[in-house]
């Protein structure tokens, strides 16, 4: 289980605080899966960030099966909004990154890596470096990267914005193989209702000012076949459409 307990996190300058989540409670079964959707500053990248180990500096708990969240006691795929490619090695050297930085003796299987490369249709440019990519190709190779690790968690900060409309689709079905294939535990954010929808098992909405969650939703329609084409998924993703509309109205 993931437990999230009274988190808030505050950020300190020497101007100003500002208080970025609130009273945070979510709680997911290890193997699931929840899109967190909110408005710009809502909060999102600083959630991830905290479950990631990166922010140390909240209040509250976060644990994965009753044990503090920490990347060396857990193994954990973060996707930052940016991608967090490395610009001075190539696609291959970043994609074998984070083996490497959980184990530096881990043997890379060149196989799994090539197979990977080519799912994700960027089998040909392991030796281009990110900054001769483009962003949609940058964000596909941080997606190799974390599905050659096999996290215990798996926390992507917008993954699929930068891809078209078409390939988006591709690689959403693409992720949804893999997690099934491995179960692993996923939190994806997004700005996207219908992504939020087929993707997540569980669906966040946050508000801003401070960040906090407004609702909680138990996805039906989670891994049911085909279901992009189905009344259901429309009637789902218009009904969240109009709550947020209301509820950030607000903000
Ligand atoms: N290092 C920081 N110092 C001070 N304030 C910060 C810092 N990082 C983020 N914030 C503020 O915290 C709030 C939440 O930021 P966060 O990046 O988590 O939002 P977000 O929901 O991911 O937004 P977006 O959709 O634009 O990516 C914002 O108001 C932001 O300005
Ligand atoms: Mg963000």
């Amino acid at each position: 289980m993931i437990e999230i307990k009274d988190l808030s996190v505050v950020y300190q300058s020497s101007q100003e605080t500002y208080t970025a989540l609130k009273d945070i409670h979510l709680s997911m079964p290890m193997g699931g899966t929840c899109a967190l959707i909110g408005p710009s500053g809502s909060g999102k990248s600083t959630l991830l960030k905290v479950m990631a180990g990166i922010i140390t500096n909240f209040t509250g708990t976060v644990e994965i099966d009753g044990q503090a969240v920490s990347p060396t006691r857990q193994k954990i795929g973060f996707i930052p909004q940016n991608y967090g490619l490395l610009p001075w090695k190539n696609v291959y050297e970043n994609i074998c990154l984070g083996l490497k930085i959980k184990n530096k003796q881990a043997k890379i299987d060149k196989n799994s890596v090539d197979f990977i490369m080519k799912q994700l249709g960027i089998d040909g440019l392991g030796q281009r470096y990110p900054g001769e990519l483009s962003g949609g190709q940058q964000q596909r190779v941080s997606l190799a990267r974390a599905f050659l690790l096999k996290p215990d968690l798996l926390l992507m900060d917008e993954p699929f914005s930068a891809l078209d409309a078409i390939t988006r689709e591709e690689i959403q079905d693409l992720f949804l193989e893999v997690w099934k294939k491995h179960a692993v535990s996923t939190v994806l954010v997004t700005h996207y209702v219908e992504e939020a929808v087929y993707l997540g098992q569980k669906i966040v909405i946050l508000s801003t000012e401070p960040g906090r969650i407004s609702k909680i939703i138990d996805n039906p329609l989670f891994g049911e076949i085909d279901i992009r084409n189905k009344r259901e998924f429309f009637e789902l993703s218009l009904q969240l459409r109009n709550f947020i509309k209301e509820d950030w109205s607000n903000c």
